[in-house]
């Protein structure tokens, strides 16, 4: 039930012919009625007429029998006050329905969703945490929807920084298995190496390009580098309750034998200029400091491909060979300018069709104590791992450390940054993962004390009304999250029905309330304990039946 709408076409007729063509009435949520509309206020200019008197004929002239009273307010507004009889006929029918009155969507999209992306060879990140943990909350929003959803993992797996993993651990004898932590520090080591010896340069340009061009025991190495790695990652989803398995790797190895016909398709199309022996695009509209068009380097001066010329062929595979319709890539804002320039020259070579969506879904980076980049005092990046053990261990049960982590991820707008404070995300009470959880526990209670059924919903108290005109937010609520790609708009909202649950809680009893109100009042507290759980599961963060 989205009552914006309802309201707003059942206002605009009025409006419009009070107005002589056709306005939307922009019904908002009000803190001074239920809902509102400012249109007066922004007629009586072209008009010519006070805005009071603009707004009563419109509210003498607008139909909106048996939804809302309506009247005029302050210095020209509209207030409407949805009828009690409407929000329960909405509830009851809600009540009825496994997904709360939202139907699944119409036109069901095929929608790639690129998250995660860690590195092989190196430990995941606080960065990587944040595009798993967005990325996945999107992916269950929009599947739950209806739409189609093919997760994938464009994972770190090729190019010149395996040359030289690889060739270090042939001249340290360390061929065999690894750990992923020790693989860190391998390729530390390797990067050190490779600073310091030319010769050691060479022989890692000689492993890339045995590599490259298929050597077997180059290969093999370089399998088990990847095996090991994604195992780790495996286990780092599965910690995190993330729904990405083996089926969804993707890695840019995977689009290696796609690269040379990317660069001819390009080539032919005009789009390439060589530059100091590179192959480079100059898609219109991106340039630099000084004005100078920026290159995307599709094919470097030694032949090599790069991070381009691959999510280039990814894109191309995913629309030509996936049949995708929309293609969000869950990445950090620095990177925001790689895919407008991807997107951009995809959009030029036609492998990107109008009736096909690119969205870079960028979020900002998660900040220590003191408001920089989160480092170890050694000033390295934080590994995810140490993240998740400190909140879990902080916390009384690890369900709740990992809703705290999740949660405070998904809970601020994703284009900020937000500093990482377990002690703030852990905190029981305030805008948290583990409130959601207490609330939920806490709502679920009443039902192990009851042995009621419940039934119609009676609005007496102006709190059940409250928490009525809460759940009828449901669906607008979803539906924002997913349209904008913003997962807290559906946090704020289930942090907000919790918040309104408490205080109705407070002032209505539920188990000593007489027969009907008590029926009435434990639907209501099932609508809510049922809107929290899917909607805590849309977010991916687990619901405790009891704490
Ligand atoms: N591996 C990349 C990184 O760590 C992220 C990959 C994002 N996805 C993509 N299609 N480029 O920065």
């Amino acid at each position: 039930m989205n009552l914006e709408p309802l309201l707003s076409d059942r206002l605009a007729p009025a409006l419009e012919a009070v107005a002589g063509v056709w306005m939307d009435p922009a019904v908002r949520v009000s803190p001074h009625a239920d809902f509102q509309s400012g249109a007066p206020l922004a007629l009586a200019r072209t008009l010519g007429r006070p805005p009071r008197d603009i707004a009563a004929e419109v509210a003498a002239k607008a139909d909106l029998d048996g939804l809302a009273e309506i009247a005029v307010s302050g210095p020209g507004f509209l207030n409407l006050t949805v009828s009690d009889h409407f929000i329960t006929e909405a509830l009851d029918a809600m009540a009825g329905d496994r997904r709360l009155g939202v139907p699944l969507t119409g036109e069901p999209r095929r929608i790639v969703v690129d998250y995660s992306g860690p590195n092989v060879a190196k430990e995941m990140h606080v960065g990587h945490l944040r595009s798993t943990i967005i990325g996945d909350a999107l992916a269950r929003i929009l599947q739950w929807q209806g739409h189609e959803v093919l997760r994938v993992n464009h994972l770190g797996d090729w190019g010149t920084p395996f040359g030289m993993l690889i060739e270090h651990l042939i001249s340290e004898g360390a061929e065999g298995e690894h750990s992923l932590g020790d693989l860190t520090a391998f390729y530390r080591a390797a990067r050190a190496e490779f600073e310091a010896s030319e010769e050691f340069r060479t022989r890692a340009r000689l492993r890339v390009v045995a590599l490259q061009s298929g050597d077997p025991a180059t290969r093999v190495l370089w399998r088990r580098l990847v095996e090991r790695s994604e195992q780790a990652f495996l286990a780092v989803y599965d910690r995190l309750g993330v729904a990405l398995g083996p089926d969804d790797f993707a890695g840019e190895s995977s689009y290696q034998d796609a690269l040379a016909d990317v660069v001819s398709d390009l080539d032919r199309a005009g789009l390439l200029v060589e530059s100091d022996g590179a192959l480079c695009a100059f898609p219109a509209g991106f340039t630099g400091r000084d004005q100078t068009p920026t290159p995307l380097i599709v094919r470097k001066a030694d032949g090599g491909f790069g991070y381009a010329a691959t999510d280039l062929a990814a894109l191309r595979h995913r629309v030509r060979d996936l049949g995708a319709t929309e293609l969000l890539y869950v990445v950090g804002s620095p990177q925001r300018a790689h895919f407008q320039m991807v997107f951009a020259l995809a959009r030029a070579a036609g492998w990107l069709p109008e009736s096909v969506s690119a969205e870079h879904i960028g979020f900002g980076s998660v900040l220590g104590a003191d408001g920089k980049m989160l480092k170890t005092r050694a000033g390295e990046t934080i590994k995810l791992a140490a993240l998740l053990d400190e909140a879990v261990a902080r916390a009384s049960a690890p369900e709740i450390g990992l809703a705290a982590i999740k949660y405070a991820d998904l809970s601020g707008d994703r284009r900020g940054d937000y500093v990482f404070d377990v002690d703030r995300m852990l905190a029981s009470t305030g805008n948290t993962g583990p409130y959601l959880q207490y609330a939920y526990a806490r709502v679920r209670s009443l039902f192990a004390r009851s042995d009621t059924v419940p039934g119609p919903v009676l609005l007496d108290h102006p709190a059940e009304r409250a928490l009525g005109l809460a759940l009828l937010g449901w669906e607008p609520a979803v539906r924002s999250a997913a349209e904008l790609r913003e997962p807290h708009r559906l946090a704020s909202y289930l942090h907000d029905l919790a918040a309104t649950f408490s205080s109705f809680y407070e002032r209505c009893p539920v188990l000593r309330a007489e027969p009907a109100v008590r029926a009435s009042r434990l639907t209501l507290a099932d609508l809510v304990a049922h809107t929290l759980h899917i909607g805590m599961f849309l977010l991916g963060i687990p619901v405790l039946e009891e704490i």
